[in-house]
């Protein structure tokens, strides 16, 4: 008998298709809207496999109603949906989906960085408002890019994937990660700074890091008031990286100068949101790693780790050690 799953958004026939080789498939039938958690609750009891989204959020009290749960496959890099060392005590793999993302992701932030900079986005709807009269030395001036200085706070993968596209624009590249990375440094010609000098000297600041408790706020009042005047922020990681009060106050007051925002603490951003009012914000909707390819390549990569750990085999992408 096939092991059953549940896969929790509509995906392609694709990739049902191809999961259906191997697994019994049931599936939640909508593309935009996530499965209400009532019946999340009742598909997960009977299941082998979760295939999930971030956009789930899978606790303790709902693995709790799992009975033959092996795997719980995230279609994302991040997992902290996903109680994962909760999983890890009841020997439920979790898996995530990195690599394939990272030089897509790489190029949204900095398609934001670059927004922010030269104001693209405010200067488009200036001239599709029919503002744009004559050309003037000042109109809508932003910050250069090359030549400046560029602060990655996380050099992973992704982080690295930056300072690349970073040295390509001639940028001076700095650094902060829980721990020296030799090699990177020598590779991208990057350097190392504690997290405190690297927001005072950095004129773009990158949030590259996983969201964890440790890195909650990471990025607050005191933070803020380290950074130049000149400052952007860019976050392309996870929401409650950055407090977005102590960021609102920072880009009221002209603390920092601007910022690029594809992540939030809340998702789906209300419409409310004080930072909507503000013109020095670059705002996407989560879409770091929205590519036709990338997200065909996620949804194929977490189709296969699922089905890995179903099959027994070994899966280089399980996120906690269910052997311990
Ligand atoms: C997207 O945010 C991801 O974690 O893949
Ligand atoms: C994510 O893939 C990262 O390590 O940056």
């Amino acid at each position: 008998m096939k092991p059953k799953v549940y896969i929790t958004r509509k995906l392609s026939d694709d990739i049902i298709r191809y999961i259906s080789n191997y697994c019994d498939v049931r599936m939640w039938q909508e593309e935009d809207t996530p499965v209400p958690r009532e019946i999340l609750k009742e598909e997960i009891k009977e299941i082998d496999g979760l295939f999930s989204l971030l956009t789930d959020s899978i606790d303790c009290y709902l693995i709790d109603q799992a009975k033959n749960l092996k795997v719980v496959s995230n279609m994302a890099v991040g997992y902290n949906n996903i109680d994962s060392d909760y999983a890890m005590k009841k020997g439920i793999a979790v898996t995530n989906t990195p690599g394939v993302l990272t030089e897509t992701t790489a190029d949204l932030t900095f398609a934001l960085l670059m927004a922010a900079a030269r104001r693209i986005n405010e200067a488009e709807f200036f001239l599709r408002d029919g503002n744009w009269k004559t050309w003037s030395p000042m109109l809508l001036t932003g910050q250069d890019i090359y030549g400046a200085t560029i602060g990655i706070i996380g050099l992973g993968r992704i982080g690295q994937a930056v300072a690349r596209r970073a040295r390509g624009f001639d940028m001076k590249v700095v650094y902060h990660n829980r721990r020296r990375l030799l090699d990177a440094e020598k590779t991208w010609n990057v350097e190392y700074k504690e997290l405190e000098e690297l927001l005072q000297v950095s004129d773009y600041i990158c949030v590259m890091t996983p969201f964890t408790p440790e890195t909650k706020d990471l990025i607050s009042f005191n933070e803020f008031s380290l950074m130049k005047n000149n400052a952007i922020l860019i976050n392309t990681s996870r929401g409650g990286i950055v407090n977005e009060e102590a960021l609102y106050e920072a880009l009221v007051t002209k603390k920092i100068w601007g910022a690029g925002l594809d992540v939030f603490e809340e998702e789906p951003l209300n419409v409310d949101h004080p930072l909507l009012t503000l013109p020095n914000v670059v705002l996407t909707p989560h879409i770091g790693s929205a590519s036709i390819q990338t997200r065909l390549k996620m949804a194929k990569l977490a189709a296969d780790n699922m089905i890995d750990v179903l099959q027994g085999r070994d899966n280089r992408y399980v996120v906690n050690d269910v052997s311990l």
